[in-house]
């Protein structure tokens, strides 16, 4: 049998590869291997990878952002904004400009992006097809981010001397700039006119805001948007607009760990990243709702427009769910700790010889089952989720029924899933009325939270 040089596939059909070997856990041969056997036996392709019920992208099934990043000093924001990317449920493909490696390496962006990244325009690896073309074209989105006033006098006069302005010169996708400069480079005469330019040649355009500069008592307007904002202004380009069916309607949501302490330095906690509770509230957001996000401690910035109250343990978490209530759909998406110590120390436990300390648990208050279980005020629509390591359809059943909620969101955290603390989820609907489960299939965690609030508009609607 021929051996198949992996190597000599294109980039694109390379990293299609990948991520299906990553998604299915097997070695990229072991994945090629499959798909040819699957075709031998005349499998459909499409048996092969289900597709999300969601449309996500009029052209890629995981939106994919050309991120150009310039050299100005706000690149380093520029390795913040490849997470939101990926949070978001992106993938990213990063190009530095010559001037932007004086500021952040490609090492980092690359294992930020967990991608490999493009610097020259004459790099014979990924020239041999026209990298710069595919790049410019095989993209959802074009983010050139700190937008400097170089990169955008070269852009408004048709340059293409660099692989950056070679990209924005031979694309024909949306280009989303985020500029940054010094106050006096932005207000100058030819960068206003390259503004300008841009705008009428339909480049959309974030920031600049007006703020402190990195140079020593300068402030004014130069400042790039922060990372989450050119984020929320990318999604609107990489996902269609969530209709407004939420209007009028109170959600709260949970999500993150709980942390529980042990003394004043030292907690319990879990793997929980809160990335999936997060893209709930925004999702919820976005579909006109008054949102209430109460958050355990997490490294995730507030979703826009959504009221944030961060706590840490889960007695505080379950008085902040109590004060934000009443509300239309509670949605309990943290991951709260199921014991506490039973006294905190009031200093730090020191160690003592060989004597070892012993820590006592006690339950700690079931979120879930409080807020399920009221008499008044109880809100219309409870959900919670579930996340097991074993037995996922019939723990959750069992949790239904138990908490007293109406519907379960189960998924599987076993460390092989990569769930925990990543950017996808694989999630089984389970409603308290039917027997039946809905397997959905693998999306991002922000797809998993559109499909969650249609659901969820289609219980309030009708019933
Ligand atoms: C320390 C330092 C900071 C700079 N910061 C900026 C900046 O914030 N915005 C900008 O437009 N240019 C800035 N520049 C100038 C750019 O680096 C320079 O114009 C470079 O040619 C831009 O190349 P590029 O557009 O290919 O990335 C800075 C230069 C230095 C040395």
């Amino acid at each position: 049998m021929a051996n198949l040089t992996i190597r000599k596939l294109d980039d694109a059909v390379r990293d299609e590869l990948r991520l299906r070997a990553a998604r299915s856990g097997r070695s990229v041969e072991d994945e090629v291997r499959v798909i040819l056997r699957e075709a031998a036996q005349g499998v459909a392709p499409e048996a092969l990878e289900p597709t999300p019920q969601l449309a996500l992208t009029p052209r890629n099934p995981i939106p994919r952002v050309t991120l150009i990043i310039g050299g100005g000093i706000a690149a380093y924001k520029a390795l913040d904004l490849i997470r939101r990317l990926k949070e978001r449920g992106s993938e990213v493909r990063c190009v530095l400009t010559k001037a932007a490696q004086r500021f952040v390496t490609p090492l980092a962006a690359s294992a930020l992006a967990h991608n490999r990244i493009y610097t020259d325009l004459f790099d014979p690896q990924s020239e041999f097809d026209a990298g710069h073309i595919r790049l410019a074209r095989d993209s959802d989105l074009i983010v050139v981010a700190p937008a400097t006033a170089d990169l955008m006098a070269k852009m408004a006069h048709g340059h293409a001397d660099d692989l950056a302005s070679a990209i924005l010169l031979a694309t024909n996708r949306p280009i989303l700039l985020a500029p940054a400069m010094n106050p006096l480079m932005w207000s100058n005469a030819a960068t206003a006119r390259n503004v300008a330019q841009l705008k009428r040649d339909g480049v959309t355009m974030i920031g600049p805001e007006a703020g402190e500069m990195a140079e020593r008592n300068e402030a004014g307007l130069g400042r790039m948007a922060e990372p989450t904002q050119i984020a929320d202004a990318a999604d609107k380009f990489l996902r269609p607009p969530i209709a407004q069916t939420l209007q009028g309607r109170r959600v709260l949501i949970t999500a993150g760990p709980t942390h529980e302490p042990i003394d004043p330095v030292r907690y319990i906690a879990n793997r929980s990243s809160g990335k999936q509770g997060y893209a709930i509230a925004a999702a919820a957001r976005a579909a006109g709702a008054e949102v209430t996000l109460i958050s355990g401690p997490v490294d995730l910035a507030n979703p826009a427009g959504v009221n944030v109250i961060r706590i840490e343990s889960a007695r505080a978490m379950l008085d902040a769910v109590e004060a934000a209530l009443p509300c239309d759909v509670a949605i309990f998406a943290a991951a709260v700790a199921d014991w506490r110590v039973a006294s905190e120390g009031a200093q730090k436990i020191k160690k003592n010889g060989s004597l070892m300390p012993t820590l006592t648990l006690v339950e700690n208050p079931d979120i879930l089952a409080t807020v399920s279980r009221r008499a008044a005020g109880r809100p219309r629509l409870v959900i919670g989720f579930a996340a097991e390591t074993e037995n996922l359809l019939g723990n959750a059943a069992a949790k239904i029924a138990r908490k007293g909620c109406d519907w379960i969101v189960a998924n599987d955290v076993s460390p092989a899933t990569g769930i925990m603390g990543g950017d996808r989820n694989t999630v089984h609907l389970l409603r308290r009325d039917s027997i039946d489960s809905e397997a959905w299939p693998d999306m991002s965690k922000q797809d998993v939270a559109r499909t969650l609030i249609a659901r969820i508009t289609t219980h309030l609607e009708t019933t």
